[in-house]
């Protein structure tokens, strides 16, 4: 298999990461499905694509013929049946659950062609935790995408021990078509490569935080000032989601068992209290509708 066999994409998850991976293979040229299965997702996705193509074409970054194709090529379907059953890709971009990804790869498995790579957009479970509910775990393998996937250029592609060459060289070139900078790890490591690093500086972030030596504000400022860092560990926690950042540390204390992997109480604190970050208008800052709707 090839790049050029690569036609047909369909995105699993229509949430944060999921519509603008599924907008990303439509504007480069794939025949995009997305699905998900939350209605409200989906027609949350479908209203951002609606918004951002006439957006582009407004500020002369897309012309007009190029939008309305976009468009045509990417469709929303409520059932996974439809979404994958054509699929030559498809990129898994739901809950960060391992029991909710064994069963959507499980269905998948069943549904897409035999030829279709599945890739799953984990940030932290490494896919030989999932090829198993497959009987093609050679064409199981993760794809892991950064937030807001529509401008990261990073993708790390992660060749587990069960994958073929020819997945992992396919999906490589995958990426190359989107626009990406591909990274091959060609071990599997828990975190994969940028994750360890940022989690680094976010543990010590927190822990200069809840020792009172400074403010999550001026801590983000030090970063971007002193480092040049785009955003400070507490801004970047408020996009990707504290949700998240409380998931996977929960995830990581339970393969570990190490207590000094849980959640740090301040983290705990927001994710009990709802505040996820801009999705929910509040996180370590507070957000006005129009920034918590911004990507
Ligand atoms: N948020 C980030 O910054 C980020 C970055 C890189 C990777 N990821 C990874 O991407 C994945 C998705 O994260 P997210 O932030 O987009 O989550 P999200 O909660 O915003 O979206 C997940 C979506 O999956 C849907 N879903 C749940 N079960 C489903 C099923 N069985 N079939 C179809 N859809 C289903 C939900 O309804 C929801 O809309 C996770 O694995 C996460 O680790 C997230």
């Amino acid at each position: 298999m090839n790049i050029e066999d690569i036609r047909r994409i369909c995105v699993v998850g229509a949430g944060n990461m999921g519509h603008q991976i599924a907008l990303l293979c439509a504007l480069n040229g794939f025949t995009t499905s997305c699905t998900d299965v939350d209605p409200g997702a989906l027609r949350k996705a479908e209203a951002f694509a609606d918004r951002y193509l006439p957006e582009r074409v407004r500020k002369g970054k897309l012309d007009s013929a190029a939008a309305r194709e976009t468009r045509a090529r990417l469709r929303f379907c409520a059932e996974l049946t439809d979404a994958a059953s054509d699929a030559d890709y498809v990129i898994e971009a739901v809950f960060e659950s391992l029991e909710v990804k064994r069963e959507v790869f499980s269905r998948l498995d069943r549904i897409a062609p035999p030829h279709a790579i599945l890739a799953t957009n984990s940030s932290y479970i490494v896919s030989s935790l999932i090829a198993p509910a497959t009987r093609r775990p050679e064409k199981v393998l993760n794809l892991h995408f950064f937030n807001p996937a529509l401008v990261m250029k990073l993708v790390e592609v992660v060749q587990g021990p069960h994958v073929s060459e020819e997945t992992a060289r396919v999906s490589v070139d995958l990426c190359h078509r989107l626009g990406k900078v591909p990274v091959h790890l060609r071990k599997e490591v828990e975190g994969f490569l940028l994750n360890r690093i940022i989690r680094a500086i976010r543990k010590e972030a927190l822990w200069l935080l809840e020792m009172g030596v400074a403010s999550a504000e001026d801590i983000d400022k030090a970063c971007v000032h002193g480092a040049g860092h785009p955003m400070g560990p507490f801004q970047l926690m408020d996009l990707t989601g504290i949700d998240l950042s409380y998931q996977m540390a929960m995830e990581r204390f339970r393969t570990t068992g190490d207590p000094a992997d849980l959640p740090p109480p301040s983290l705990v604190e927001k994710f009990v209290k709802g505040h996820y970050g801009r999705k929910t208008g509040r996180g370590w800052y507070t957000y006005s509708k129009d920034d918590s709707d911004g990507q």
